[in-house]
C-alpha cells in the first residue's frame, strides 16, 4: 500500500523516514510520483491533488498538514474516507506564541508606538493594568483554548466563544450566536481562532466591530475569509477600533498595492503564526495510522457537515 505525500519537500523526507521506520512495507512517494493509483491508501496533503477519489478509488484516509481543511472540498470526499485534520502539539505552542505576543503587542499599544517611531515623535500613551483588560477569544478548540491557557499568567479577564458551551477554568465562556453580542460586548482584544466554514465566513464584520467597545483591537489568526476587509478599514477609520493585528488575508500573498500594507493601525505577519513541526507531524500520522490498521478510534477527525 502506497502513502502519497503532497506537501513541503522536506517535510516530506521527515516524513518518509518516520513512517517507513513504523511500517516497513508502506510505499511512500511524494507526488507526483504516485506509483500505481490502485495502491494509494492514504494522502497526505495541504491541497489535494484533482479528482482525488477518482484518481485514488482505494483511499481510506486524507490527512491535511495543517490544523485548517478549509482548502478541502469537504462535500468530493466519499463518506467512507476520513480526512483528519493536524493536531500535533508544535501547532498548539507556535499559536500560543504567536497569540500571546500579539495580545501583549496590542496591551502594551505596540502597533501605536510604531507610528510613533515613524513620525519621530516621542510620546507615552496611557497604560492600562493587565486586570483591566478583557481579551476575548473566538474558537476555543485545540489553538484557542492552547492560547488562552498561554494567557493566564498575565491576569487579564479572559474570555471565550465556541459553538457548543464549554468550561475552562479562569475564562468566561459563551456559546453559539445568540451569546456572541454578550461576548463581545466586554472584549478589548479580540482575537480569531475560529476554522473557516460557512457559519465562520465574513464573521469580522462591522456587526461585530460594533458590538465591540470604543478603541478594541482585532487579532485574526484564524483566516482571512473570517474578515470583511472593508468593514476593516471603516472601523479603524472611525477608531470603533484602534488597531489590527493580521496573519492572514483573503488574498494570500497580499496584493502589493493592498491598503493594510501601508495602514498606520495594521500590522501583518505572512501566515506564519504557527505552522506543523515536520517530526511532531509525522509521530500524528504514525499514531493514527496504527489506530486505523487496529479499527481503533482516530483522532482530529473532520466532521464534514460541521466543515471542520
Ligand atoms: P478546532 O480544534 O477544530 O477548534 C475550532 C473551534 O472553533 C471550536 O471551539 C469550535 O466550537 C469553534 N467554532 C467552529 N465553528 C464555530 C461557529 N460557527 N461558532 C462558534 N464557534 C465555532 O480548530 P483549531 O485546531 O483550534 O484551529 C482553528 C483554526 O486556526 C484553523 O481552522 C485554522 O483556520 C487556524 N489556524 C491558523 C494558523 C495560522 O498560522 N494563522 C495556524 C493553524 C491554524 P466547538 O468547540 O463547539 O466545536
Ligand atoms: C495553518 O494555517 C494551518 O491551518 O495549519
Amino acid at each position: 500500500m502506497t502513502f502519497l505525500f503532497k506537501s513541503e519537500a522536506r517535510r516530506g523526507e521527515v516524513w518518509r523516514m518516520r513512517l517507513q521506520k513504523e511500517f516497513p512495507n508502506l510505499d511512500f512517494r511524494i507526488w507526483p510520483d504516485v506509483g500505481d493509483p490502485l495502491k494509494v491508501k492514504y494522502v497526505a496533503c495541504w491541497v489535494p491533488p484533482a479528482d482525488l477519489c477518482q484518481e485514488f478509488p482505494k483511499l481510506e484516509l486524507v490527512f491535511s498538514v495543517g490544523a485548517g481543511v478549509d482548502q478541502i472540498d469537504l462535500s468530493a470526499l466519499p463518506s467512507g474516507v476520513k480526512l483528519l485534520r493536524m493536531t500535533e502539539p508544535g501547532l498548539a505552542a507556535g499559536m500560543s506564541e504567536y497569540g500571546t505576543l500579539a495580545v501583549l503587542a496590542a496591551h502594551r499599544n505596540l502597533p501605536a508606538y510604531l507610528e510613533l517611531q515613524r513620525t519621530r515623535a516621542w510620546k507615552q500613551l496611557p497604560a492600562v493594568a493587565a486586570n483591566d483588560r478583557s481579551v476575548g477569544v473566538m474558537g476555543l478548540g485545540v489553538l484557542g483554548a492552547g492560547l488562552l491557557d498561554s494567557l493566564k499568567p498575565f491576569g487579564f479577564r479572559l474570555h471565550g466563544w465556541s459553538r457548543s458551551p464549554k468550561v475552562i477554568d479562569g475564562v468566561t465562556t459563551f456559546a453559539g450566536p445568540d451569546e456572541l453580542v454578550q461576548f463581545l460586548s466586554r472584549i478589548d482584544i479580540l482575537v480569531c481562532l475560529l476554522p473557516l466554514t460557512d457559519e465562520t465566513r465574513g464573521i469580522l464584520n462591522s456587526t461585530i466591530f460594533n458590538a465591540l467597545p470604543n478603541n478594541a483591537c482585532l487579532i485574526n489568526v484564524g483566516r482571512g475569509g473570517h474578515l470583511i476587509e472593508k468593514d476593516l478599514l471603516d472601523a479603524l477609520a472611525s477608531n470603533k477600533l484602534c488597531c489590527a493585528i493580521l496573519d492572514v488575508a483573503n488574498t494570500e500573498p497580499l496584493p502589493v498595492d493592498h491598503p493594510f500594507w501601508t495602514h498606520p493601525k495594521v500590522v501583518l505577519t505572512p501566515h506564519v503564526a504557527s505552522v506543523t513541526d515536520a517530526e511532531g507531524g509525522a509521530e500524528f500520522v504514525v499514531t493514527n495510522l496504527r489506530r486505523h490498521l487496529a479499527n481503533e478510534p482516530l483522532t482530529g477527525v473532520v466532521d464534514a457537515s460541521r466543515g471542520y
